[in-house]
């Protein structure tokens, strides 16, 4: 679970990870989802060097759980928990990499992404597009219309055999790929992830009003 974030568009004083909904810490939401879920054994948190929240968390006595330092960016956390987790674990094992900004997702979805990822060789959650698409140039005038037939808004948890994307995601890096999700990487090195469809209130909280939505999903 990447949690390393300093949550700049949030713009609070605090990374968004540690605000509260309902009395509980986002992180604490994410981390009790995970770990009730009858396919998820353990849980390797990256924290930011500078982190001071996590130990105040009501996750942080929770043994099933261990911390990694965090990178500069997302992807450097994630390769930082995956070499955590290979010192211990098989390479053939499944692992979900989930953003501790996203809160909401909901145990069903996680078991159809665990049945039909296991089943392709790995597979991320996602919604498909509504809306209508469009490039633009620089200035912001439309260039053209892109057919939203097909296009997707990538979510996690991402779900793949634990050494192939330790491996693809090192290798990615080291070529200096763009890597904003653990598909790309996988993509980069060949593979064709299954995109598994789940609910669109499995939102990353990144702006104010995220929040207020995260809170209203979490109360139902
Ligand atoms: N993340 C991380 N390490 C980083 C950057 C981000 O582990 N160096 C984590 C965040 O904590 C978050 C997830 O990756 O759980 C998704 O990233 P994002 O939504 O971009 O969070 P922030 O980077 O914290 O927000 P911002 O980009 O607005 O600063
Ligand atoms: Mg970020």
């Amino acid at each position: 679970m990447p949690a390393a974030g300093a949550g700049r568009r949030m713009g609070a004083d605090i990374p968004k990870q540690y605000l509260q909904i309902h009395g509980k810490a986002v992180i604490d939401w994410t981390l009790e989802t995970l770990l009730s879920h009858e396919d998820i054994e353990t849980v390797t948190v990256a924290l930011s060097s500078q982190d001071e929240y996590w130990p105040d968390t009501q996750s942080a006595a929770d043994h099933r759980i261990q911390t990694v330092a965090g990178g500069r960016e997302r992807c450097h956390s994630v390769l930082n928990a995956l070499e955590a987790l290979s010192q211990e674990n098989d390479e053939n094992d499944w692992v979900l990499v989930h953003d501790a900004a996203r809160p909401c997702v909901r145990p069903e979805d996680i078991s159809r992404l665990v049945q039909q990822a296991s089943a392709h060789g790995g597979g991320v959650l996602g919604v498909p597009v509504h809306d209508t698409m469009k490039r633009t140039d620089t200035q912001g005038r439309i260039l053209e219309t892109v057919e939203r037939d097909r296009l997707w808004h990538a979510f996690t948890p991402q779900m793949f055999p634990l050494g192939k994307l330790h491996d693809s995601l090192q290798a990615a890096l080291a070529a200096g790929i763009a890597v904003t999700d653990e598909a790309s990487a996988m993509e980069w090195a060949g593979c064709q992830p299954l995109m598994v469809e789940g609910a669109s209130s499995n939102i990353k909280i990144t702006r104010p009003a995220d929040l207020l939505l995260a809170e209203f999903y979490l109360s139902l």
